[in-house]
């Protein structure tokens, strides 16, 4: 029997067995339509991973069970959704879209307050929103969230399921997609599927990676990288409750799921198509890297953890082909790459970019970044980046040390300036960064701090400097003016757009202040947005100016980005900008339509050879920031301190 045989043999068993009464008859027959479409790519990745397990038939059957409840359980809205999007399944890359992520608590407090934020974010132009985790989590210190107890309940602190629906359907007819968090990594140790096993249920403990005594954990740890080094050494948690070892990459309490049972696979699948079906348009994948466990190696980043996000994307193209998956590796360039691709997550994080713009304000340099998006920028046409400045988490330096040794940058080095520099270590700097997960054994350290901080607003309102307020602004715009511009979505960080400063509050809270990240989760209060929307009638104070000019100046840049094409589905060509403090790309549409933007990352005037001025044919041509014209033979184009320009025919 040949393969594609057995594929479909396979198939027919299954669906023979599978009771569809169910379903409504449309939906039985969308349903087999899909199943006979994506089915043979999901048996394929399904059997590489479990195909040697005795049980594995058994539990592909139960998994298309699961499909079809997913599919039963899905609304009609959302049913609808998914029509439209098969047809036209690019949104996510039109120029329209602006992503804004945020914590529901620091800019509710709860779920039913955000109804009230919709016109900010519509003054801003927001078309995503992704909720930061706002599951069921233990009390207290629950990584952010990010240790989640119930994927089916919403955290009682912040409303029900039902207000989020509630959200999700408000959002949709403003045009807001709603995005959330599918954290499959682990789960918490207060998940029903931890505490069972904390009850001895052998069923259960085989959920995640528990060991009786040190003898693996050992072998394991040879080769792991530390993630939370601050918190505990090493990747595995003893629990007296069971007198055992569990795997825990991150925080103690956040247990690893032990994908090489078929069980986790099915189970997770089910809880995954429950927040599909919210009405989520995209399902941020966190740390997918390092879902596959291989002894001998980092245990991130594996061949198996693509086929299993492959085979989960599956089974989204079958039950809620609405949905796409956004990929949240923070990795080395070479593998965030990896996972970008329409069988697996059609939108990434650009954790290069953002390094590498934070490392060229620091170092007035753009070397490495031109170099390393030459190198990487380029990713399939039907994916798209998701382009940021700052986030909840800190700024770890992951660019290639190759690409920085072909520029005679020693990757440790320069990694150990940069983390000088943000914390305001190193002399003359402008920054007010905070260290993070500083590792003893070998001294690496990440950065946090709010995008502000990070820029310098913070220590020049403390100098009463009004050039260094002013430079902090020019900073500020000019990142995210790149991410506006370079191709992808751009992801704003709630916070950033009104240019908050770091909050040191965490340091007297007992849950917080071991996790310097709290130093950049940062509440935007309705006075906030009151500010924003220029409802404040009085005389404002230097920091007031300064994030009235921030979110002025965003919102300017973005309701250009909306109004040209070339900002959306156009190819990005990186250039070289004949000025090593500048940074040049352009871009072109199928319809011919052009762009170049080239910026200055210095606090000087600097000039760019005309000649880049012909990647737009040398005609007559405009600064859309500016409006300023150019004849498009000038020998020298100039720019100010931290200026940028969005050069069109
Ligand atoms: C992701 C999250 C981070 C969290 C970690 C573990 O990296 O962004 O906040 O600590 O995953 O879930
Ligand atoms: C992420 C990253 C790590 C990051 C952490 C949370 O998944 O891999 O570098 O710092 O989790 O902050």
């Amino acid at each position: 029997m040949n393969y594609a045989a057995d594929v479909s043999v396979c198939l027919d068993r299954i669906l023979e067995s599978t009771d569809l009464s169910g379903l409504t008859k449309k939906d039985a027959t969308l349903f087999t339509q899909r199943l006979e479409a994506h089915f043979p790519s999901l048996f394929e990745k399904y059997t590489y991973v479990y195909g040697h397990q005795y049980d594995c038939y058994y539990h592909l059957q139960k998994l298309v069970e699961t499909l079809r409840d997913g599919v039963k359980k899905r609304k009609p809205a959302l049913k609808k959704l998914d029509e439209n999007r098969l047809k036209s399944p690019l949104w996510y890359r039109d120029e329209k879209q602006v992503g804004l992520a945020c914590y529901v608590d620091l800019m509710g407090p709860t779920l039913n307050d955000l109804h009230d934020r919709i016109p900010y974010y519509k003054a801003l132009g927001i078309t995503y929103l992704h909720l930061m985790p706002l599951y069921d989590a233990p009390a207290g210190d629950s990584d952010g969230g990010y240790a989640v107890s119930d994927y089916r309940k919403v955290n009682p602190t912040l409303g029900t399921t039902a207000d989020l629906e509630k959200l999700a359907d408000a959002l949709l007819k403003e045009g807001i997609n709603l995005v959330l968090d599918f954290v499959f990594n682990h789960t918490s140790d207060e998940h029903r599927w931890a505490k069972a096993a904390l009850e001895g249920k052998k069923q259960y403990q085989n959920y995640y990676y528990v060991y009786d005594d040190r003898t693996i954990p050992d072998q394991y740890e040879t080769t792991l990288r530390e993630i939370f080094p601050q918190v505990r050494r090493g990747s595995f948690t003893f629990n007296e409750q069971m007198q055992k070892w569990v795997w825990t990459t991150f925080n103690s309490f956040q247990w690893d799921l032990n994908y090489s049972n078929p069980e986790v696979f099915n189970a997770i699948t089910s809880e995954m198509l429950f927040l599909a079906n919210i009405g989520s348009a995209a399902l941020r994948l966190d740390a997918l890297a390092f879902i596959w466990k291989e002894m001998g190696t980092n245990c991130e980043n594996q061949d198996k953890a693509h086929v299993l996000i492959q085979a989960f994307n599956c089974c989204l193209e079958i039950a809620a082909p609405a949905v796409v998956f956004k990929s949240e590796a923070i990795v080395h360039p070479d593998e965030v790459n990896k996972y970008i691709g329409e069988d697996e997550c059609k939108l990434s994080y650009n954790p290069l970019l953002m390094a590498l713009l934070w490392n060229s304000l620091a170092t007035r340099k753009t070397r490495l970044l031109t170099r390393s998006m030459q190198k990487s920028f380029a990713i399939s046409d039907n994916c798209t980046w998701v382009n940021y400045v700052r986030c909840h988490d800190d700024i770890g330096w992951t660019f290639d040390d190759d690409v920085a040794q072909e520029l005679g940058i020693n990757g440790n080095d320069h990694r150990f300036f940069l983390n000088q520099f943000f914390t305001g270590r190193f002399e003359g700097s402008f920054a007010n960064g905070v260290p993070f997960a500083e590792n003893p054994s070998n001294g690496d350290c990440r950065v946090c701090g709010s995008l502000a901080s990070l820029c310098g607003l913070e220590s020049a309102l403390q100098n009463n400097d009004a050039k260094g307020i002013e430079e902090a602004v020019n900073r500020m715009l000019l990142l995210y003016g790149i991410t506006f511009s370079i191709g992808g979505i751009p992801l704003l960080y709630s916070s950033d757009e009104i240019a908050k400063l770091n909050d040191y509050s965490y340091r007297d809270d007992v849950t917080k202040q071991h996790d310097d990240r709290w130093v950049n989760r940062i509440a935007v209060t309705p006075e906030d947005t009151a500010l924003a929307m220029e409802k404040v009638q009085r005389t404002l104070s230097p920091q007031e100016d300064a994030s009235l000019k921030v979110f002025k100046g965003l919102q300017h840049m973005l309701a250009i980005r909306k109004t040209h094409a070339v900002f959306g589905k156009a190819r990005t060509y990186i250039l070289e900008a004949s000025n090593h403090h500048c940074f040049a790309f352009s871009r072109e549409n199928e319809n011919g339509e052009k762009l170049l933007v080239i910026s200055n990352f210095s606090e000087h005037v600097q000039q760019v050879d005309g000649e880049i001025l012909r990647t737009l044919n040398g005609t007559s041509c405009k600064d859309l920031l500016s409006d300023s014209t150019f004849k498009g033979d000038e020998t020298v184009v100039t720019l100010r301190p931290f200026q940028q320009l969005w050069i069109t025919q």
